[in-house]
């Protein structure tokens, strides 16, 4: 197993007038090399403020405080991830941007309404890509015959600029009016490859489409849209929060269906976000059940439908329709807990069927029941010293 990606004991608080909401208790989860992780969990649960906390983009009055985002890219080996909490605001920021991308539930806000599709897939491209466009603009531009009249004078500034992309030339060059010409490969390159990233992701007529607005395009549409500029940054990992739910169920399917292509084809791996099992049957690997802030099971994926050992899960399971369901469907009994004063212990243990007075005392830890199989369960743990698991 490889790692990509792993989360240590992550706590993260938000700070408002009824108290502190304990919104993340301790999760540590990883993801895998060239896997799709998907968290599940009731609304109000933690997934979001989980994924926010990995990007560091939790507003306040959230607060991290306390556990690792470890990383195993960017030259960080298997044994000593690179630490995201401890790493500068700018590092985030070129991260953000290049190998940890996300896409939202609300294609809408991901979308300016006033700027055409095109404009928009292409500042990505800038954006992400100006070096790399640059010296292939470069590149092409020794073939004979290939570089316009005045390549030749400001070939040498180019270079400079394709050599460094955060240098402040490339933004004083365009702001040149007789230099602004050779910015013109440029925005035909970031537009050649945003027409051929939205062909790519199953967008008929992509040449007319990059001329088109957002409201003159589906919500389906709109997503792949918005899909193809996280792709632009050639991310490492794709985290997607809830980013088929709006969307109806035809559509749902075709978008996973991307996502999991791109997976094969692009990304290396995916944390996907969602409150729909079937969606999780369909395209991960594995899965991390969350509840009031804890991850509270964590495994691959058949194995946890197969056989569910934390009960929550099981509730969880036996909530979602099957085909041969037979009779009524089951709910979880009780509500959610508050989160500014969540119960002692294992945080389900009010609604928990098996429960036991340890489980009112003391957190469980995230255990090995079944060989990459985890679950944080009293009662499991019990069952299995039992030999009864
Ligand atoms: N800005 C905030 N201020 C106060 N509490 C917050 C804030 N954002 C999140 N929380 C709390 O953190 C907890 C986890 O929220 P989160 O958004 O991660 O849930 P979720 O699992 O993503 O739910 P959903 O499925 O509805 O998206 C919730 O109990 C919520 O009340
Ligand atoms: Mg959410």
């Amino acid at each position: 197993m490889t790692k990509l990606l792993e989360t240590q004991d992550l706590v993260t608080n938000f700070y408002t007038y009824e108290g502190m909401v304990q919104a993340l208790n301790r999760v540590s989860l990883v993801v895998e090399e060239g896997s799709t992780f998907g968290l599940v969990g009731e609304s109000g649960c933690g997934k979001s403020v989980t994924v926010r906390s990995i990007m560091r983009i939790v507003q306040p009055p959230g607060r991290i405080e306390g556990g690792r985002v470890l990383v195993y890219f960017g030259g960080a080996d298997q044994d000593h991830g690179l630490d995201l909490l401890m790493q500068s605001e700018e590092y985030m920021r070129g991260l953000r941007g290049c190998d940890m991308s996300m896409i939202f539930q609300e294609p809408n806000a991901a979308l300016n309404p006033t700027l055409s599709i095109g404009y928009q897939v292409s500042e990505s491209f800038l954006f992400h890509q100006t070096a790399e466009m640059s010296r292939k603009i470069l590149d092409d531009w020794d073939q004979p015959g290939q570089a316009p009249a005045l390549a030749g004078l400001l070939k040498p500034l180019y270079q400079r600029a394709a050599a460094n992309p955060k240098d402040m030339l490339l933004a004083i060059l365009s702001r040149i009016p007789i230099l602004r010409r050779w910015r013109k490969p440029l925005l035909a390159e970031a537009k050649a490859r945003s027409i051929d990233i939205i062909g790519k992701l199953g967008i008929p007529n992509p040449e007319r489409v990059v001329d088109a607005f957002p409201h003159n395009l589906s919500g389906g549409m709109k997503q792949r849209i918005v899909i193809a500029m996280a792709l632009a940054c050639n991310p490492v990992l794709l985290i997607a929060d809830e980013a088929t739910s709006n969307l109806d169920v035809t559509i749902q399917a075709q978008i996973l269906d991307l996502l999991v292509r791109l997976k094969k084809e692009s990304i290396s791996s995916i944390l996907l976000i969602t409150h729909d099992l079937g969606v999780v049957a369909e395209t991960c690997d594995r899965v991390g059940v969350m509840y009031a802030g804890n991850l509270v099971e964590v495994g691959p994926v058949q194995g946890i439908f197969a056989h569910p050992r934390h009960p929550y899960t099981q509730a969880l399971l036996d909530s979602v329709p099957k085909f041969q369901t037979e009779g009524e469907l089951k709910s979880i009994e009780g509500a959610v807990p508050n989160l500014v004063s969540p119960p002692p212990g294992c945080r389900f243990h009010p609604r928990c069927p098996h429960m036991m007075d340890v489980c009112r005392d003391r957190l469980p830890d995230l255990l090995d029941a079944d060989p990459g199989h985890q679950v944080a369960c009293h009662w499991a743990e019990q069952n299995r010293a039992g030999g009864s698991a």
